[in-house]
């Protein structure tokens, strides 16, 4: 087989961005839902009303027994200290285009992670339902926020 330069370059480029490139944050929007649970994913919706006093409850335990802060960082930025070494990166909940998902697609991710990345399952593990709709509110509250 013979490789014209171009395809040549192209092929070292490839090998480098698969080896060496810095990891990235995998498209937000695409749906981590499997299509046949879609629905039913979106038919939850949280009973949490989003209250300043609710949305700090969310972040307490996002820095705290959730330890989501491990990996998304304290403010929510996909920075955290556990988050640097996974590809894909950890979500930052700064991204307005986020408003684009709905709380349950969140909440199917919490409880049954996202396949093939570093976020797991942490509903009912590490954190109760009721817990889990705090810390969603405290994610929404952020896509807002620069
Ligand atoms: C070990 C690191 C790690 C920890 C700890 C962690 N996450 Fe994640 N999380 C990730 C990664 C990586 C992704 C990106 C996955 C992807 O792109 O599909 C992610 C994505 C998400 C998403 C995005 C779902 C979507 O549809 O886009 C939500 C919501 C989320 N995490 C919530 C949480 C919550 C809540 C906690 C704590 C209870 C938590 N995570 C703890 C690594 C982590």
């Amino acid at each position: 087989m013979k490789f014209g330069r171009i395809g040549l370059a192209m092929l070292v480029a490839t090998a480098f961005s698969v080896n060496i490139g810095s990891a990235a944050e995998k498209d937000p929007l695409a749906p981590r839902v499997p299509a046949d649970q879609m629905a039913a994913a979106k038919a939850w919706k949280n009973p949490m009303k989003a209250t300043p006093d609710n949305i700090a409850k969310g972040k307490e335990i996002f820095n705290g027994k959730g330890t989501c802060f491990t990996c998304h960082g304290n403010e929510g930025r996909g920075d955290g200290p556990a988050g640097a070494a996974l590809d894909p990166t950890p979500r930052n909940f700064h991204n307005p285009k986020l408003k684009g998902k709905t709380d349950g697609e969140f909440a199917w991710v919490i409880k049954n992670g996202s396949p093939g990345t570093g976020m797991i399952s942490y509903v009912p593990g590490v954190i109760s339902e009721e817990e889990m709709a705090l810390v969603i509110l405290f994610e929404r509250s952020l896509h807002d926020q620069p």
